[in-house]
């Protein structure tokens, strides 16, 4: 019998890592992790809707892996374009709201029509709410909010709250709960604003073979943590 969660997290993040070594231990292509990596996005998806996760943000390609050979990195963006078209009705029908955070600059036309479109067929869904980092890099995400901040004359005095709504997603909470992958323990450009009171949980386990049975470690970590904001706990 598994153990009843009574304190869900409510925005999970999950830093997806270690496609390449799990191809890499096979003698596979790297290419061959990133595919099956695939599957287990399909995974966490679905157990983020059994646990009744309100947020999902998948870290899928950021600002820095414009430094891998071109031919990983089109490779990448293909699979993206080609798993949202043959998904996005699904997710709809499964009342997903799916979201993206990160530049669109840079990204192939296909992929941000894909996007867009399947953001918008989504847009009124009231389940879970997915979010794809893609391009993405916190302090991008922070110097593009201070742009645009700085262009509008009107405003005199900057509080976090006023910051918060020039992020790319100003209506999505803080990440509570951060999953990494594949051993290494570090937070590589991902919600840097939104983690600073996160809990983080790091697994061993390559993003490929990561299933619901890891998500639900995940969860069993996070209830016995104590969160204290700063504070005192009461
Ligand atoms: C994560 O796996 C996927 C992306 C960063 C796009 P990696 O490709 O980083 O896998 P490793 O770290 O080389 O094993
Ligand atoms: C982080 O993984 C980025 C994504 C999962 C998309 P990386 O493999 O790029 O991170 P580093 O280079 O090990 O820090
Ligand atoms: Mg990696």
């Amino acid at each position: 019998m598994k153990k009843e969660l009574k304190i869900l997290p409510c925005h999970i993040g999950i830093i997806m890592d270690g496609n390449g070594r799990w191809a890499q231990k096979r003698k596979l292509p790297r290419v061959f992790g990133h595919r099956e990596g695939l599957k287990a996005v399909r995974k966490a998806v679905k157990a983020a809707k059994k646990f009744k996760i309100k947020y999902l943000t998948l870290y899928s390609f950021s600002t820095e892996n414009w430094k891998r050979p071109e031919e990983e990195v089109n490779f990448l963006f293909k699979l993206m374009e080609t798993r949202l078209r043959k998904e996005g009705d699904s997710l709809n029908r499964n009342n997903v709201k799916v979201e993206f955070t990160g530049r669109k600059e840079g990204l192939p036309e296909k992929l941000i029509e894909i996007m867009d479109y399947v953001r918008d067929i989504t847009k009124n869904n009231t389940g879970l709410n997915l979010i794809f980092a893609i391009n993405y890099g916190g302090r991008q995400e922070i110097l593009d909010a201070i742009e645009k901040i700085v262009k509008k004359k009107k405003i005199k005095k900057v509080d976090e709250e006023t910051f918060r709504k020039f992020l790319y997603l100003p209506d999505v909470p803080d990440v509570d709960l951060i999953i990494r992958t594949a051993g290494e323990k570090r937070i590589s450009n991902f919600l840097i604003w939104q983690s600073v009171y996160s809990e983080f949980y790091f697994t061993d386990v390559l993003w490929p073979d990561f299933d619901e049975e890891d998500f639900y470690k995940a969860l069993v970590s996070y209830q016995k943590r104590k969160r204290k904001f700063g504070g005192l706990i009461k």
